[in-house]
């Protein structure tokens, strides 16, 4: 709808002979003035050297003949402020209930994005630490996936470090073998493992040198290896599927192995591998970084390869599988100075076209109440899976009560309203920020939570469930809330937009949250299920359903399953 606006705005600047570019239409900052308002006389202003309120006034007539807007102003220094008709708002939502998209347009310039995210080290289990890149990772693939853009979501598994050489080490002090293997028996061995390297050298040693045999292919450590992933990524697909995230590649930093030799060869071709202290390494560091940066290890004095060597592969191998326009990594922000140096190093090889976009997207901490990195009560860090079952008994509670839930639905819907409450908790914040896992402010059915958009669809549900209304068709628009809500849904499409142009989403859970107040408004202002006029009952329909499909939408977006009652 926004854009909608601005074209009409541009048309008429450029009418008066001023740049088009100027008629940006946005939000009104003052909503108790106007509904939309647009600031570029006085951007024209400077740029043409005339006073803004003569631009303003010149733009306003001609905008004034539009029978889009019901106003149009003009405001000192030189504000347009613009209310548009119920007209124009219905037509827009009678089109966007029309519309298999909701009205959200689809990007003019479809990209093919590859997504790193999730990010599990086989062998141990699922973290709280992996769990804000699968949340945020998930979403911004759904984002950009309904955009139209082709998405290629990557696990990217840890299966080819130090911890399998430990944990094959430990599996030969307990005489156990291959077979042995379980999800359990691998959350206390690794942890014994890493205990034990840390006081006795020769384990440490014998770890060390299972690893480089692994990554020699050595056959008696492959088939452990063989196994030890068979069972972590069981274990770890569950978890996943719990949390409703799902990858479309269960690549891990093993399958880079084959395209070092390609990356090897590039590197060499251009002179860019240096001896530096005995180990390979490539100088990324230029003129503007200050301080410089690290040279990027290749390949380590003792001939292993090492996490960056592994990137650049993987960078390698996705060039040649998808030749993505852009590779996204979804990763704490504590690996920022790895990802800089790494894509510095296919920039400079030619690994990556020029026009190719690496995007680092780093977030932030979950932490506990304490402000430290959440931890349980004895200060171990949280089994994924334990988390959610936590959540979903806390969530058992606060509906163990309610007579809108059925008995049978209660463990299923405390479920997913743990799930949503855990998720829209992270969401909705700005990736980069650190917050503070809170369960009770999560879990609450009121602010800015996934109980509470939850709650406003179950809300909805049974309103439309009891009007039997098959089509309700809009008619009207009577009051500001249903002018309000109506703004709130046709402008989906603006933030979907910003959160995909951001990597950001939390632009999507405020949006639903917005959508949710304002739907609150409307209940609270408007009769609906026995108002007596047939129409103005039919449009407030309409207006639920909207609200209702368009809140799916969001949640689906952010990777949250709704529950039918509440
Ligand atoms: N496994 C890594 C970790 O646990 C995260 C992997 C991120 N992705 C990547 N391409 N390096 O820290």
């Amino acid at each position: 709808m926004l854009d909608k606006l601005s074209t009409f705005a541009a048309a008429a600047f450029e009418q008066c002979g001023f740049e088009p570019a100027l008629g940006r239409v946005i939000l009104s900052n003052r909503p108790q003035l106007c509904q939309f308002q647009c600031d570029g006389a006085m951007k024209g202003a400077k740029q043409l050297r005339r006073p803004p309120m003569e631009i303003a006034k010149a733009v306003a007539d001609v905008l004034a003949e539009n029978p889009a807007f019901s106003m149009v102003d003009v405001a000192p220094p030189g504000f347009i402020n613009l209310n548009v008709t119920d007209e124009f708002l219905l037509q827009n939502l009678a089109s966007a209930a029309d519309d298999a998209r909701l009205g959200v347009p689809a990007t003019e310039n479809p990209r093919t994005i590859v997504l790193d995210y999730g990010g599990p080290n086989v062998a141990k289990s699922l973290h709280v630490g992996h769990l804000r890149s699968a949340i945020i990772g998930e979403s911004l693939k759904r984002l950009m996936r309904f955009l139209g853009h082709t998405t290629v979501g990557d696990i990217h598994l840890g299966d080819w470090g130090l911890q399998i050489g430990l944990v094959i080490a430990q599996l030969e002090e307990l005489g156990l073998t291959a077979d042995d293997i379980t999800a359990e028996l691998l959350c206390d061995v690794y942890p014994q493992a890493s205990a034990r390297s840390k006081m006795d050298p020769e384990f440490s040693k014998k770890a060390h040198d299972y690893t480089v045999a692994l990554q020699q292919r050595e056959p008696a450590k492959v088939a452990v290896w063989k196994k030890i992933l068979e069972v972590s990524r069981a274990d770890l697909s569950a978890s996943y599927r719990d949390l409703g995230v799902s990858f479309d590649l269960w690549y891990g930093e093993s399958d880079a192995g084959a395209f070092i030799p390609a990356v090897l060869d590039k590197l060499n071709a251009q002179n860019l591998l240096q001896l530096d202290d005995g180990a390979q390494v490539v100088h990324v560091t230029d003129e503007n970084d200050n301080p410089p940066l690290p040279p990027c290890i290749i390949i380590k004095s003792d001939g292993a390869y090492i996490y960056a060597t592994t990137d650049v592969a993987t960078i390698e191998q996705r060039m040649q599988e998808f030749a993505p326009h852009e590779i996204w990594y979804v990763t704490d922000k504590r690996q920022g100075l790895h990802f800089e140096q790494v894509f510095r190093v296919v920039q400079k090889s030619n690994i990556v076209a020029d026009e190719t976009a690496l995007r680092f997207l780093g977030f932030g901490t979950m932490n506990g109440s304490d402000g430290k990195p959440f931890k349980t009560r004895d200060g171990g860090v949280m089994n994924l899976r334990d988390l959610i079952s936590l959540v979903t008994t806390q969530a058992m509670e606060k509906i163990a009560d309610s007579t809108y839930i059925p008995d049978a639905d209660k463990p299923e819907t405390a479920r997913k309203i743990a799930v949503a409450s855990l998720k829209f908790g992270d969401l909705v914040n700005h990736r980069t920020k650190d917050y503070i896992f809170d369960l009770q402010k999560f879990l609450s059915f009121e602010g800015k939570t996934g109980s509470y958009i939850l709650y406003t669809l179950a809300r909805i549900n049974s309103i439309l469930g009891k009007a039997g209304e098959e089509n309700p068709q809009f008619a009207q628009l009577a009051g500001d809330a249903e002018r309000e809500l109506a703004i709130a849904l046709l402008l989906t499409g603006q933030q979907f937009a910003h959160a995909a142009a951001q990597q950001a989403p939390n632009f999507v859970a405020e949006s639903a949250y917005t959508i949710a107040v304002a739907f609150a408004k409307f209940y609270h202002d408007s009769n609906i299920l026995n108002e007596t006029c047939a129409q103005t009952r039919a449009s407030r329909l309409a207006l639920c359903k909207l609200t209702r499909d368009l809140l799916l939408l969001h949640l689906d977006i952010l990777g949250i399953e709704a529950v039918e009652a509440m």
